[in-house]
């Protein structure tokens, strides 16, 4: 065997076990994807794993083939103050039917998505052990749930946290008067980013486009698909980040 032969033959054989390295490590971050494509988040009131329940309640209905929802929590979401949060829409005066049907929708869809995976994130808190950040929601959904509220009134622009709940539903703190929607939410994009501390992500995608989660939809779940597209997509940079590692070494040795 002549020096070049040895040396291709040496190029082929690590050609093969670099091969055999991607293709294992696209095999355990594909296995390990499937669960973040089906699978519900460890919060207060989230079932363990998703699956069907036939009698949830009117606007979570469109989860009820595969939800992380049960039909107490989907009939909760449609109360006021419900047990589920102890919440209170109403806290700057009655909030309008128009207006509150965006919050038990967005209760709905967090409550009952089994697609939430790739933006499910560990969070330190007393009342859950996950929560969702930067669900990239569309461009409609989060207009609409504007152009509903923007006669409404509120005192913050964080729901989640600084309430006074000393008496056991969330008020205003007493340094925070109430005032104009559009004053404390300029915004659509100011309003769903902040409302739940970045839970959500603004886009200008449509709700055609499968590049965006929808709250509202009917018939089959749509957002299982732009869950696949966005795991699809981290591996792709995963797997390229990986290959520029091995090429560095490579890079590094040769030199
Ligand atoms: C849901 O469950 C809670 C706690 O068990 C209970 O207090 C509440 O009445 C139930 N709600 C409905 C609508 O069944």
């Amino acid at each position: 065997m002549t020096r070049r032969q040895q040396n291709q033959s040496y190029a082929n054989s690590d050609g093969r076990m670099w091969d055999m390295m991607i293709l294992l490590l696209a095999l355990s971050s594909s296995s390990f994807s499937e669960d973040k494509l089906n699978m519900c988040m460890d919060a207060k009131h989230h079932k363990k794993v998703p699956g069907p329940e036939g009698q949830l309640y009117l606007q979570c209905a469109p989860w009820r083939d595969n939800a992380c929802c049960t039909a107490n929590t989907s009939t909760e979401a449609h109360e006021d103050n419900s047990y589920l949060y102890n919440f209170n829409w109403n806290h700057c005066g009655a909030m309008s039917d128009e207006c509150k049907k965006h919050f038990i929708q967005d209760t709905c869809f967090y409550e009952c998505s089994p697609h939430l995976g790739p933006w499910i994130q560990e969070v330190d808190q007393s009342w859950r052990k996950e929560r969702i950040f930067n669900v990239p929601l569309c461009k409609e959904d989060c207009h609409e749930w504007w152009e509903d509220c923007k006669n409404e009134f509120t005192c913050k622009s964080n729901w989640h946290t600084g309430w006074d709940w000393s008496s056991g539903i969330n008020k205003c703190p007493a340094d925070r008067k109430c005032r104009k929607w559009t004053e404390v939410y300029p915004t659509p994009k100011y309003m769903c980013e902040q409302i739940w501390s970045n839970s959500y992500l603004y886009t200008t995608y449509s709700k055609t486009s499968g590049r965006c989660m929808q709250l509202w939809f009917s018939g089959l779940n749509p957002n299982k698909k732009v869950a696949e597209y966005y795991i699809n997509s981290a591996q792709q940079d995963q797997s390229f980040a990986f290959i520029m590692l091995v090429f560095l070494a490579f890079v590094q040795v040769v030199v």
